[in-house]
């Protein structure tokens, strides 16, 4: 999916939280969402939009100097808090086990996006939704999008 400008990365955005949402959670954990691509790609923009879409008041900041941010949700009857980690200066996993990771994706009423997901592999968990954006010709970026399906029953 290509994107020209900011508005159109949030119209792609709303059309991947809708499609979560339809994604039936019969566990208890967090839905978790990593964002992968270059430097500045547009993985900030697409939480900022997302978080936008549901009623976040605080301006999303990029996290990268400390790492997670935690944000309240207003409009959503599924989660009410939104995790931001940037990974980009994570040496290792073991960092994040410091910030209670485990709490934090431990939690069905969390929504967790990650920006540099393969600096922190080991830790994210199964079931998390991945997406991938490059760089397109004319300044657009293209969006690879995988939502994962809740396989527990
Ligand atoms: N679809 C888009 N079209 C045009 N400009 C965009 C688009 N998405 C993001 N940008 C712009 O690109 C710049 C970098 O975006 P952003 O901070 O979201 O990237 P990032 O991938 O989070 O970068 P980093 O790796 O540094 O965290 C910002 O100025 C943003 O406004
Ligand atoms: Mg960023």
């Amino acid at each position: 999916m290509l994107s020209k400008n900011i508005e159109k990365t949030a119209e792609i955005a709303e059309g991947f939280f809708s499609k979560i949402l339809r994604n039936k959670r019969e566990d208890r954990r967090a839905t978790v969402v990593c964002l992968s691509g270059g430097l500045g790609v547009g993985k900030t923009a697409f939480t900022q939009a997302i978080a936008k879409h549901l009623g976040v008041k605080n301006k999303i900041i990029s996290p990268t100097f400390v790492i997670i941010k935690k944000y309240s949700i207003k409009n959503s009857k599924n989660y009410k808090f939104l995790f931001h980690l940037d990974a980009y200066r994570l040496g290792s996993e073991k960092e994040l086990l410091y910030l209670d990771w485990e709490k934090i994706v431990g939690n069905k009423e969390h929504l967790v996006f990650i920006e540099w997901p393969e600096n922190v592999k080991e830790i994210i968990p199964k079931n998390s939704h991945f997406i991938h954006i490059s760089h397109a010709k004319n300044g657009h970026r293209d969006f690879q999008i995988k939502i994962m399906k809740n396989k527990e029953k």
